[in-house]
C-alpha cells in the first residue's frame, strides 16, 4: 500500500457494531473488566480468559486504563509505525516528552550525543535538567563523522540523537553512514524526523534504530495539537520503552490522539503543497537584495545537497535567512500580515521564528555562535497557502524593512 492509502488503512477497520468510518474516540480513563473483577476465575485456562476479555473489549483484549493502553491512541501509533515501516509506534504528550522517555532508558554511566543545531529544548533538557541528575552527554557536530568516531571510541555513548535536517539551520546528515558508525560500536542511533516527516525520508530504512516526532508539527499539521510520537522495530526496546512510558505517564490524550490521526490523513498532500510552495519561494528570497543567507536542506555545500539527493524525496517546507546589514529585522516581522511571528512549524499556516530570542533562547549564546545561529537569523515555516500571496506579503514586508 502507498502513503495516504496506509495513513488511511492501516490500523481501524469499520466493522465493529455501527460501522463509523472514522477511528472512534475514546473518551475513557478506564475499561471495564471482564468477569467480575481482574483476577482470572478459578479454573479458568489463559486462553479462555482472554477471549472472555476479547469479547468483552475487542481487538486483543488487553485495555485497562488509559495510561497503559487506549484504543484511539492504539491507532495513532499503529498508523505512524506502518508510515516509518517500523513495526511499533508510541505516541506521548510532546514531543519533548519522547526525548525524556529515550533519556530515561540510559544506566548510569552511559552517555548521549548530540549536536547543538537542535530543538533548543533538545538542548536545554540533556544539559539543564538531565544533566545536574547526573545524565553525561557529549557534543558534536554529528555532520562531521570522524569527530563522531572520536567520541564513540570512549565506549559510553550509548545513544546518538541526530536531528536531520537540523533546527534551525536545516543541515543535513548521511543517516545510513552515522547508522553504520554508530552500530559499530553498540550505540542506537535516534532520528528526530520532525522536520522532514515520513514523506520526504524514512530514517529506519536507512538504519536508524528509533525514529521520533514532535508530531504537534508536520504530523498533525493544523496547529491545534501539542504532541510526540516515536517507531522502531525492535521488541525488547519497544517493551522497555512502554514500560518506561506507562511509568512515567507521558501519554498523547485520547482526543488530542484522534486529532493527530485526523491531520494524518492529509500528511502526504500538505506536504506536497508545503514542498511546492517551498520551490517558489527559496529561489525567491535567494535572489532577493535584501537577503544576506538562506538556509535550506542541501543549500550549504555540494556535500550537503548529495546527501539531500540520496536520502530525502524533497528538501522540505522549511527554510532560514538572514537580512542585508542595514535592514531592520523587526519592521520585517511587523511588515508580515500574512505570516505570523510565532514559535513552531508545519501547520497549514505560515510562520516565522526569531530562533536567538524564541525556539532556542535557552542555547547559550556562545554556543549558538558555534553552529552559525546568529541573532539575526530568522526561521519561516512554509504553509499551504498559495505562493503568490506569500510572496507577495514577503516581498511587502522586504521592501519596508
Ligand atoms: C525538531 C523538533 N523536535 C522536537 C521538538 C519538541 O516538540 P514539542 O514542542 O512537541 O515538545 C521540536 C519543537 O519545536 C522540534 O522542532
Amino acid at each position: 500500500m502507498k502513503f495516504t492509502t496506509r495513513a488511511l488503512h492501516t490500523s481501524y477497520i469499520p466493522t465493529q457494531s455501527d460501522g463509523a468510518i472514522i477511528p472512534p474516540l475514546h473518551l475513557t480513563s478506564t475499561f471495564a473488566y471482564a468477569n467480575q473483577g481482574g483476577v482470572k476465575p478459578e479454573g479458568m485456562s489463559d486462553q479462555e480468559w482472554q477471549k472472555s476479555r476479547q469479547q468483552r473489549f475487542g481487538n486483543d483484549g488487553w485495555y485497562d486504563y488509559s495510561r497503559t493502553i487506549n484504543p484511539t491512541r492504539q491507532i495513532l501509533e499503529d498508523t505512524i509505525a506502518a508510515l516509518d515501516g517500523n513495526k511499533y509506534g508510541l505516541a506521548y504528550s510532546s514531543g519533548s516528552a519522547v526525548l525524556v522517555n529515550l533519556i530515561a532508558t540510559l544506566k548510569a554511566g552511559e552517555k548521549v550525543l548530540f549536536s547543538t543545531d537542535v530543538y533548543g529544548g533538545t538542548y536545554r533538557y540533556i544539559v539543564r535538567v538531565a544533566n545536574p541528575q547526573g545524565l553525561g552527554y557529549e557534543i558534536a557536530d554529528l555532520t562531521d563523522l570522524n569527530l563522531v568516531e572520536t567520541k564513540l571510541k570512549t565506549g559510553t555513548i550509548r545513544l546518538v540523537w541526530l536531528e536531520t535536517p537540523t533546527n534551525p539551520m536545516l543541515k543535513v546528515t548521511d543517516i545510513a553512514a552515522l547508522a553504520k558508525l554508530v552500530h559499530k560500536y553498540n550505540a542506537l542511533l535516534i532520528v528526530d524526523n520532525t522536520f522532514a516527516s515520513p514523506i520526504l525520508q524514512q530514517p529506519s530504512q536507512l538504519g536508524a534504530d528509533i525514529v521520533v516526532y514532535s508530531t504537534t508539527k508536520y504530523i498533525n499539521g493544523h496547529s491545534d495539537s501539542v504532541g510526540g510520537a516515536l517507531t522502531l522495530s525492535d521488541d525488547k526496546l519497544y517493551t522497555q520503552l512502554k514500560f518506561i512510558q506507562n511509568s512515567i505517564g507521558a501519554i498523547l490524550s485520547p482526543f488530542d490522539s484522534w486529532l493527530t490521526l485526523r491531520g494524518l490523513r492529509t500528511l502526504e498532500l500538505r506536504m506536497e503543497r508545503h514542498a511546492k510552495n517551498a520551490d517558489a519561494i527559496v529561489p525567491y528570497l535567494q535572489k532577493h537584495p535584501k537577503v544576506a543567507a538562506v538556509y535550506y536542506p542541501g543549500s550549504h555545500s555540494k556535500d550537503q545537497a548529495e546527501i539531500v539527493k540520496k536520502q530525502m524525496s524533497h528538501p522540505g517546507g522549511m527554510v532560514s535567512l538572514e537580512l542585508m546589514p542595514g535592514a531592520d529585522m523587526h519592521t520585517f516581522f511587523k511588515g508580515l500580515k500574512l505570516i505570523r511571528l510565532a514559535e513552531s512549524l508545519g501547520g497549514v499556516e505560515s510562520l516565522i521564528d526569531h530562533p536567538a530570542s524564541m525556539t532556542h533562547g535557552s542555547i547559550p549564546k556562545e554556543e549558538r555562535i558555534k553552529i552559525g545561529l546568529k541573532d539575526e537569523l530568522m526561521r519561516l515555516s512554509i504553509g499551504i497557502e498559495n505562493s503568490e500571496d506569500l510572496i507577495e506579503d514577503l516581498s511587502n514586508a522586504l521592501h519596508q524593512a
